[in-house]
């Protein structure tokens, strides 16, 4: 779109070594388009990343990686978020200053980036919001692509709905431990709205515990153990990711309490990791909510069309599936994360 018909000007490129700290205060170049060989103009992405808070996440940052490639066309400029909404928004200012072409972000939260889209918009830079959601009139960017967290969180408490009765156990007072992702992140929103709107349905469920573990499996632990320590009598522990249900199985298994089939505890979480995969074949993990990270395609394919002048859906949801013993078996090989 924007891109300066400019030779031999470096740029610069943040991949790998993600978003230096010395550079904060530095005033960010002004990015020259670079051509390959055959003459081809690249396109200037730059993606901005929550952090590394889980490996759902690597996922989906080495999905950028591997479709925003220079023998496809592009320049890629990856950020690191570092888990830090500020540094995100800062990073925003950062690539409006150097005049990328397109700025793709993964939000932290959803709020603070009224003003920063504002700016891409009044530039003329297109802005793709990817997996989580922004609290941002919608007309300030182009589109957004991710997963559909409500249905995640419903679908989840649907599986327990229909676990219960098939055991007889509908009836039966059922006492809940929710571990939630980041306060104010789309996906931990959207995957509790989802739960409760099935919990509130059953006055025999009850959340005993609920707390934040920010998608980590560190976080996952402690909040675990703290919840263990209080001897708080449970039924059924949701995790809102993967790893922090690992953490979470960690710190259960430290204090010799078994769960997952046939035992007490039921174990229920998001994201349907490779790991995951493994642990509900074993019977561990008795079900994992995908969430689907491979979507830089689709993050793509709004930039080719935004490059052929077309016109884009705003909202682009990813295909998902809920992963119990009945149906993981085949799946577990050709996971790749
Ligand atoms: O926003 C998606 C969530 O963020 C994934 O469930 C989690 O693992 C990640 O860190």
């Amino acid at each position: 779109m924007k891109r300066f018909l400019l030779w031999g000007l470096a740029v610069l490129f943040l991949s790998g070594c993600g978003y230096r700290e010395e550079q904060k205060n530095e005033k960010p170049p002004i990015v020259r388009a670079e051509t390959l060989d055959t003459g081809t103009v690249l396109i200037t992405v730059g993606f901005i990343q929550t952090g590394k808070e889980s490996d759902w996440r690597d996922a989906n940052t080495n999905d950028f990686l591997q479709t925003f490639t220079r023998e496809k066309g592009y320049n890629l400029i990856y950020i690191d978020g570092n888990s830090d909404p500020e540094r995100q928004v800062k990073a925003a200012y950062d690539l409006i200053a150097q005049n990328v072409d397109y700025i793709i972000i993964d939000p932290i939260v959803e709020d603070g980036w009224e003003d920063v889209f504002m700016e891409a918009k009044e530039k003329g830079i297109p802005v793709i919001v990817s997996d989580r959601q922004v609290n941002v009139n919608a007309s300030h960017y182009a589109c957004w692509v991710g997963s559909d967290f409500y249905k995640e969180g419903q679908n989840a408490a649907k599986w327990l709905e229909d676990y219960l009765e098939e055991k007889g156990r509908e009836k039966e007072e059922i006492k809940i431990v929710l571990l939630e992702g980041t306060d104010g992140a789309t996906a931990t929103r959207g995957r509790t709205e989802g739960l409760y709107s099935v919990i509130d349905r059953h006055p025999n469920w009850k959340v005993v515990a609920k707390e934040f573990g920010n998608f980590t499996q560190g976080e996952g632990a402690q909040v675990m153990e703290g919840i263990l320590n209080q001897k708080i009598a449970f039924d059924v522990v949701i995790a809102e990711n993967d790893n922090m249900m690992f953490g979470a199985m960690n710190a259960m298994d430290q204090q010799g309490i078994v769960y997952g089939n046939g035992t007490d505890i039921i174990t229920i979480s998001f994201d349907a990791l490779h790991e995951a995969l493994a642990k509900v074949i074993k019977g561990e993990l008795m079900v994992t909510v995908e969430c689907n990270p491979l979507i830089a395609g689709l993050s793509e394919k709004a930039i080719l069309d935004l490059e052929k002048g077309r016109r884009i859906e705003k909202v682009h949801f990813v295909q998902e599936t809920v992963f119990t013993q009945e149906n993981t078996v085949l799946h577990l090989m050709e996971r790749k994360y």
